[in-house]
């Protein structure tokens, strides 16, 4: 048996499988977000260990005797600061947090980070939040010595080893991206050293071991392996199977993710796209990132006090967009616009627009915010024949719809069960614990394809030409 773990922004989740990839048990416990001033965006360290409790002792309500090996997937960019006794010395600077935006631009105007990283230093990348500290909170940045990532904390107190795997990694800022390793030049522009950094391994490689009492406190063996893992877009896409080039898929989870896998490295900075080691061997990946998905829809619900679920329930068969349009941009953008300061907007409100003409501009605007993700792979000359849908927002139908049809681009949505962040991290703690690779990161079985309705298609191309016209009105706002 195999533990799966993924750390997300809003809870985490536990899934434990057998040797042919079952799922025998999951778990979740809920996580919350703290959001003290306009643009931050915390969590506290010991709530994730709080819940990783929580979630073992339901799994371990099935038999953990079996055990074989743990994977890791998380949230990626956080940056959890540690004295030299591993105790946390601030709460953790979460991916959506903007307020490194000035040490982000100054790092990115260093052709270095760039060049070597192949990415923009965005704000929400780890590196730029250290160097906020420093200049905000001398006396905590003093104090740091080590940087790790949401998961490796987990990892750290599951093992009480300091490592990390390239994936993630690749979201610090820090990363040889092509080479697969700690850049000593981009870690002393941020003041900082590789004893600095946690240990990197691959993401199908043992990266520790469980320790002893909590083995024995859940009733697992000795030598239970803890996979390295990956950041969770890379953790999905292995548990999708998108491991191979040609393959896809769109997350609409808290962020909304558009992702490639790639058979090399094929970085090209200047589009927003963000391009990173892929939790495997050898294997890169694409993506654009959008801030806010789910995230957008449950800011909306919570506002007209709705259930998220209830709002996209009633909304029937796709419609062509209305007048109504809906900019996503509550914490500002990632890709394409590399924006921190943007703000969200509704934009052309009238007598006629009633509940289910908004919620459809909120679905409408995330989907052109991917839309606009996939332009910018375009750009890189990454073409999407088609998508699979994973995230609490695939749930949705008429989302997957508009979708589809806006991208011009068939979205698969997998037979009932979890291809998340969970899954893949359990994929990775069986390829660890048991030498397999890639081949055992099948595409899963495909409930159905929706397809894109012609019909409609010109309407969201004008729909959507709207939207990119108001992304630049509401910039100066
Ligand atoms: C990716 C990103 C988000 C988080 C969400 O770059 O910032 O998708 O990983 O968990």
């Amino acid at each position: 048996m195999f533990i799966g773990l993924d750390l997300g922004t809003s809870g985490l989740k536990g899934i434990l499988i057998d040797e042919d990839q079952h799922i025998l048990a999951e778990a979740t416990a809920p996580l919350t977000v703290s959001r003290p001033h306009e643009g931050w965006s915390e969590q506290a360290p010991a709530d994730w260990i709080v819940a990783t409790e929580a979630v073992l002792d339901k799994l371990a309500a099935h038999g953990l005797s079996g055990v074989k090996g743990i994977g890791l997937s998380g949230q990626m960019h956080g940056a959890t600061l540690l004295d030299a006794s591993d105790q946390v010395l601030r709460p953790c600077i979460l991916w959506n947090d903007t307020r490194s935006h000035e040490e982000a631009a100054e790092l990115d105007g260093d052709p270095l980070f760039r060049r070597v990283t192949g990415n923009i230093v965005f704000p929400g990348f780890t590196a730029p939040k250290v160097m906020w500290v420093g200049a905000h909170e001398p006396a905590i940045r003093e104090k740091v010595a080590k940087v790790l990532l949401p998961k490796d904390y987990l990892r750290l107190w599951l093992s009480g080893d300091h490592v990390a795997e390239m994936s993630d990694a690749a979201g610090t800022a820090w990363l040889d991206t092509g080479t697969r390793d700690w850049s000593d030049d981009c870690l002393a522009a941020t003041g900082l050293t590789r004893s600095n950094m946690p240990a990197l391994v691959e993401g199908s490689a043992v990266s520790a071991r469980l320790r002893d009492s909590l083995a024995s406190r859940w009733g697992m063996g000795k030598r239970v392996v803890i996979a390295g893992g990956g950041g969770d877009n890379a953790a999905s896409g292995v548990g999708v199977g998108v491991v191979r080039a040609g393959e896809a898929f769109v997350s609409l989870g808290t962020s909304g993710v558009l992702f490639a896998a790639n058979d090399g490295y094929q970085p090209d900075p200047a589009t927003a796209v963000h391009t990173f080691c892929h939790a495997l061997p050898d294997t890169w990946h694409q993506m654009g990132v959008i801030l806010a998905a789910t995230d957008a829809l449950n800011w909306y619900a919570g506002l007209i006090g709705r259930d998220a679920g209830q709002l996209t329930g009633e909304l029937g068969a796709l419609k062509a967009p209305g007048r109504t349009l809906f900019m996503p941009y509550l914490g500002g953008e990632r890709t394409p616009l590399n924006s921190a300061s943007i703000r969200g907007a509704f934009l052309g409100l009238e007598h006629a627009t009633d509940r289910q003409a908004a919620t459809r501009a909120v679905l409408e605007g995330v989907t052109f915010a991917i839309r606009d993700c996939r332009d910018a792979l375009a750009a890189t000359g990454t073409r999407l024949e088609h998508l699979l849908a994973v995230g609490g927002g695939s749930r949705s139908d008429y989302w997957l719809q508009a979708i589809a049809t806006a991208l011009d681009c068939p979205v698969q949505v997998p037979v009932a069960g979890d291809f998340g962040g969970a899954f893949g991290a359990a994929r990775l703690a069986l390829m660890a614990a048991t030498g397999a690779g890639a081949e055992i990161a099948t595409l899963p079985r495909i409930a159905r394809s929706v397809t894109p309705d012609p019909a409609l298609k010109d309407a969201f191309t004008a729909a959507h030409a709207r939207y990119r016209a108001a992304q630049s009105a509401i910039a100066p706002f």
